[in-house]
Formats: structure tokens, sequence, C-alpha cells
């Protein structure tokens, strides 16, 4: 070895040893190798939200400033459609390292999703998935730039996590239970294709988003042992089945019908249409509710799982339903942060209190829980 590439090789070593805790979620791990990893973080003051974006207008989003480029070895993408093509396109870093802030203000601009919907979206999957001292997280896979795995129960993906927002039952994506859990699937995307002929006359409209998301449902229940649509997911699944209906489709048009050509440039490629329009801002909130109430309508199912075999689906009645905000806003906290944080210290415990205290925002008038003091 020249003495140059040794130098090189403790470099790389160097890096990976301080780069790898730096955007993984400390979720779940013990009390010792939070000794050991804190002190390694570059910790950061979480900064407050962005708050709401003024400009509301239905715009030109696939512009000079946000053209589309290809991934670059180590660019992370991950199991969602629209936070990948917002990093193809630039609003979010390309590299798919992201802090909350600029998701909160991505999706408002690239997409037109509205502030507090962002909110939750984005603090919970900071609290779940990312890493709340160094106020990173990867919108992806485990990566290179992740490190090793840590001991389980650690949270290793980002946000291919298992069982929090990352979930059973995705349109394009296969359940955990099958393997690659956040890539592109070519067969369930002709399903998607079948379903949007059949239902949509080639489109994916409010009819074809229905039945698609009953037959994800039912395919799940039907095929794998350890099927579960528990709170988070059980809200997050109706929701996703709303969101290309909304801001997949181009805002002069705002219909509610997407096409194949553009869902797969979506879905697969990461990848806006020519001459993209985003929706507009101040309508989009309530489309995707109005949507979201539909798609559940059209085939309600409770919340529930299998028991280890297939065609076993229980109801679980101590999950929240899909209009029980404050219940879901207590289970994540109650249930999901505590029992990922049992006991965090220092500042760690100022950064959980600080991401719990944004996420609460938009949940104003339900009662603000502090398990880690106010
Ligand atoms: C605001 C921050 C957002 C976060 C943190 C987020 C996170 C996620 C995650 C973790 C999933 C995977 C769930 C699963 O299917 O297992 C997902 C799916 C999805 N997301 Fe997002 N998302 C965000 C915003 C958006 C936006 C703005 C759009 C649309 C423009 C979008 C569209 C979708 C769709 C369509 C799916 C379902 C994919 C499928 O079922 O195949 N998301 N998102
Ligand atoms: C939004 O606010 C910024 C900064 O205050 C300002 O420059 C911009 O013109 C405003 N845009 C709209 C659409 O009001
Ligand atoms: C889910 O995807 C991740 C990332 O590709 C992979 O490491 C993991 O093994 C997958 N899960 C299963 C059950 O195969
Ligand atoms: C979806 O498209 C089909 C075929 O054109 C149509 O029959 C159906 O009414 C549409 N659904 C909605 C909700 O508009
Ligand atoms: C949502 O539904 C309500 C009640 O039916 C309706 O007044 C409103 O116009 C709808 N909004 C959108 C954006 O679809
Ligand atoms: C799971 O449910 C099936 C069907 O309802 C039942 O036959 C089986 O005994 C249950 N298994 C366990 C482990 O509870």
């Amino acid at each position: 070895m020249t003495q140059f590439s040794f130098l090189l090789s403790l470099a790389i070593l160097a890096t990976q040893a301080v780069a790898f805790p730096q955007i993984q979620s400390l979720g779940g791990l013990s009390a010792r190798e939070l000794e050991d990893i804190l002190p390694r973080l570059n910790a950061v003051t979480p900064p407050p939200p962005p708050g709401a974006s003024n400009d509301t207008a239905v715009r030109l989003v696939n512009d000079k400033a946000h053209p589309y480029m290809p991934l670059r070895p180590g660019d992370i993408r991950g199991p969602c459609p629209g936070l990948n093509t917002l990093a193809s396109h630039g609003y979010l870093p390309r590299n798919g390292i992201v802090t909350p802030t600029q998701i909160i203000n991505a999706v408002q601009d690239g997409f037109g999703m509205d502030v507090e919907d962002a909110m939750v979206l984005a603090y919970s999957t900071m609290l779940v998935d990312g890493n709340v001292v160094t106020n990173l997280m990867s919108i992806g896979g485990k990566s290179p730039l992740t490190g090793p795995d840590p001991p389980k129960p650690a949270i290793v993906g980002g946000l291919n996590t298992h069982a929090v927002f990352e979930g059973d039952a995705s349109i394009t994506r296969q359940d955990f239970f099958f393997g690659d859990n956040h890539s592109f699937n070519p067969k369930l995307f002709s399903q998607f294709v079948d379903f949007s002929n059949k239902f949509g006359d080639g489109f994916y409209n409010l009819t074809v988003a229905s039945e698609l998301r009953f037959q994800r449902i039912q395919q799940g229940i039907a095929t794998n042992p350890q099927f579960a649509l528990l709170s988070p997911r059980f809200s997050t699944v109706y929701g996703e089945a709303a969101f290309p209906l909304v801001f997949f489709v181009d805002g002069r048009k705002a219909d509610g019908k997407l096409s194949v050509k553009d869902a797969l440039g979506f879905f697969r490629d990461s990848r806006m249409p020519d001459g993209f329009h985003r929706t507009d801002l101040s309508k989009s909130a309530d489309a995707v509710k109005n949507f979201t109430g539909a798609i559940f309508a059209a085939h309600p199912t409770q919340p529930g799982k299998n028991n280890g075999t297939v065609n076993s689906y229980i109801v679980d009645p101590n999950t929240p339903g899909l209009n029980d905000l404050c219940g879901l806003y207590e289970n994540f906290v109650n249930n999901i942060i505590v029992s990922l944080y049992p006991n965090p210290q220092g500042v760690l415990r100022d950064n959980l209190k600080a991401n719990l205290n944004f996420f609460f925002g938009p949940f104003e008038g339900c009662t603000q829980l502090f398990p880690y003091g106010q």
C-alpha cells in the first residue's frame, strides 16, 4: 500500500466512523449505545418550522431552476414518490439527506401541499426515522452513508423503517414481508395500469384510487401472514392513495385524473412531466381531505392485522379511526415515541421536546402531551 492510499483508506474509515450515525435514527438504542454515539454527533438546535408559503398560485414547477437530473452514485431515494421527485428536481437536496424545514418548504413550493399536512408528515418522520440530534434524515433506504446496522430494535433505514410510516398495502411498493419494501415494483405498477384502464378509461381517478386501495388491502390479507394496518399507517394508506389525484395532476387541469404515463414518471422515475404546474395550494388540503374520505367510504376497512397466518385479519379496537385526529396524535406520542425513546437525556431529550412541540402545531385543539416534561 502506498502512503497515499494508506492515508486515503484512513480518511475513508474516519469519514465512515463519523458519518455513520449522523442521519441514522436514535430510536430504540440502549442507554449504553446512546452514550457512545451522542458525543460523536454534530448536535444542532432544531429551528422552528418555516411557516406557510405566501405563494399559493398554480405555477410552473418543472422549470429551468429545477431540472430533472438522474441519480448520481450515493444519491438516496425511498418509498415516497413525492419526496423522491422533489429531490430529483432539486427542491430537496439531490442526495436525499434532508431536514424537516427543507421538506416543509419543498412540498409547498414544488407540489402545493399545505403547511399543516407538511408539518405533520415532516416532524413525525423526523421523530421516528430521522436523527433528532443532528436534525437530518434520509428520504430513502439504508445506503453506504447510513453505515453498518446497529443492534435491533434500532431503526435503520430512513423512511424505509417498517411498521411506522413505511407500511403494508402500498400501491406501487411491495409489503415488507416480501422483501425489498421501498423500490418501485413493476408488477404492482401493472396492476395500477390495469385498474386505471378498467375503472378510469386509462386514468387514475377517484374510482380507481378507491378500488386499487381496497385491492391492495385484500391482497395483503390473503397473501401476507404479517399484514398489518395499524395507526398511523391505517390513516396514511388512504391519504397516499389520494395524493396522486391532487399533487401529480397538473394544477391548470386539477380534475383528479392522472394519466398512466405521468404516473409512471412520478412513481418510477421521480420525474415531473415537461411543463408541469403544481396545484393551487389554497385548495389542496380540502381536496386531499375530500378524496381521502371518499376512498375510505367506498370500502371502509377497520384497522387491524393478520395473526401470523394469511386470511386471519382481526380488527384492533384500540387503533384510532381515520377522523380521530387527537387519537392519532396521542397514539403517536404515547405509544410510538415513548417506546422508541423511553428515557432520553441531554441534547437528545431537548431536541425530542422541540420536535414534539413543532409536531403538535397542527393538532391545536387537542391536549398537548409532554412525555419528557414541558
Ligand atoms: C411532507 C412530507 C412527506 C413525507 C415525510 C412522506 C413520506 C412517505 C412515506 C414514508 C411513504 C411510504 C409509505 C408506504 O407506502 O409504505 C410515502 C408514500 C407516498 N407518498 Fe409521501 N411523504 C411526504 C409527502 C408527499 C407528497 C407531497 C406527495 C405527493 C406529491 C407524496 C406522495 C406519496 C405517495 C403517492 C405515496 C404512496 C406510494 C405507494 O403507495 O406506492 N408524499 N410517503
Ligand atoms: C412572499 O414574501 C416574500 C418575502 O416577504 C416576497 O418577496 C414575495 O413577493 C411574496 N410573494 C407573494 C406571492 O406574495
Ligand atoms: C426491506 O428493504 C430493505 C432495504 O432494501 C432491506 O434491507 C430489507 O431486508 C427489506 N426487508 C425484507 C423483509 O426483506
Ligand atoms: C373515473 O373514470 C371512469 C371512466 O371514465 C368513470 O366512469 C368514473 O365515473 C370516474 N370516476 C369519478 C369519481 O369521476
Ligand atoms: C370538499 O368537499 C366540500 C364539501 O362537500 C366542498 O364544499 C368543497 O368544495 C370540496 N373541496 C374540494 C377542493 O374539493
Ligand atoms: C389465526 O387465525 C386463524 C383464522 O381465524 C385461526 O384458525 C388460527 O388458529 C389463528 N392462529 C393463532 C396463532 O392465533
